[in-house]
């Protein structure tokens, strides 16, 4: 593995390549990752950054982001099969349907969406600043979609305004029940239970901390306590469980795996490296209006995260 690793850095290096990789992926990515974290923090480093190349390690709409906001650089995803299955719950046309039987509403768009869904709505955002770009539109309605329970709760979160979802979901959140935080909670009462914003509002509501990914991992390292109940996908936990050694983390349960991140191995970051494969692409007019929708994000986040 260290021969791998060694391969794989000198080839960054020949190719002024940078690779990004979710808090999902393999943790054995990190060994090459020049940085690791949740979706804003990836699309803030992607549209900063002077590489010439990009690997991405993370699902297609992190890669098709990462060339929206930087048309002239080369993205690549070395595992082309590393869809979300959330982001493709929604077409184009449904997004139309949607936004015609509710007309003249502000519409947000979850970063978990295609290009041409993100290139028909207002602004973008991720689970670590979704209040705050929900606030920020001063509407007392906004349409959100693709994901039904973050929408639901920012809503519940903001209190003041109708946050109209579409009925998306992620099947790997949604199979925490409301029934594992309670057994959680009786097992373990020293332990505060920390949850995605993708889970169904049964769980978020009885839970202690709702945040994403990179929140959820803030959480727990600056918490004084000794033990956390972690309720999203495994790589969390076990980089929680790496970094944090003299802590206790409990995952919340083993099945909580998302497939699609998990398809990335050091091979192929070094396959795609070599080959400069899988290259992505966006068209030319559905990038410049994605773009808009990822910007104006990226102008009210400034940074600032609320997750
Ligand atoms: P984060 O924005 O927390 O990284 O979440 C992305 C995601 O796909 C969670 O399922
Ligand atoms: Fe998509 Fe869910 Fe996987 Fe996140 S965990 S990438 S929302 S399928």
């Amino acid at each position: 593995m260290n021969e791998l690793i060694s391969k794989i850095n000198k080839l960054k290096k020949e190719k002024n390549a940078v690779v990004l990789a979710h808090c999902y992926q393999n943790a054995e990515i990190d060994e090459v990752a020049d940085f690791v974290g949740d979706s804003l923090y990836l699309s803030q480093m992607a549209a900063k950054t002077n590489a010439e190349i990009i690997l991405f390690a993370g699902v297609y709409f992190m890669a098709q982001t990462a060339k929206i906001l930087c048309p002239e650089k080369k993205v690549l995803l070395p595992r082309l099969e590393s869809g979300c299955k959330m982001a493709d719950m929604i077409t184009l046309a449904d997004l139309r349907e949607f936004k015609k039987k509710h007309p003249n509403i502000p519409t947000v768009c979850y970063i978990n969406s295609t290009a041409e869904v993100k290139s028909e709505c207002d602004i973008c955002c991720t689970s670590s600043n979704a209040l705050k770009i929900v606030a920020s539109l001063n509407s007392d309605k906004v349409l959100f979609l693709p994901d039904t329970y973050l929408g639901k709760w920012v809503e519940a979160k903001l209190g003041n305004i109708e946050v109209i979802t579409y009925p998306g979901f992620c099947p790997t959140h949604l199979q925490i029940k409301p029934e594992d935080i309670i057994n959680a909670k009786e097992k373990y009462p020293d332990a505060p239970i920390l949850t995605h914003p993708e889970c169904h509002q049964s769980v978020t509501k009885l839970s202690d901390y709702v945040g994403s990914t990179t929140g959820i991992m803030k959480y727990a390292a600056e918490s004084n306590k000794k033990r956390f109940i972690i309720a999203t996908e495994k790589g969390v936990v076990d980089r929680l469980k790496r970094d944090y050694p003299e802590k206790e983390f409990i995952h919340i349960k083993n099945s909580i795996i998302c497939q699609s991140m998990k398809w990335h191995k050091l091979i192929d970051i070094y396959n795609a490296l070599e080959k400069e494969e899988h290259e992505i692409n966006v068209d030319k007019d559905i990038a410049s209006k994605a773009m808009n929708c990822i910007n104006r994000m990226l102008e009210v986040s400034n940074g600032a995260k609320n997750g």
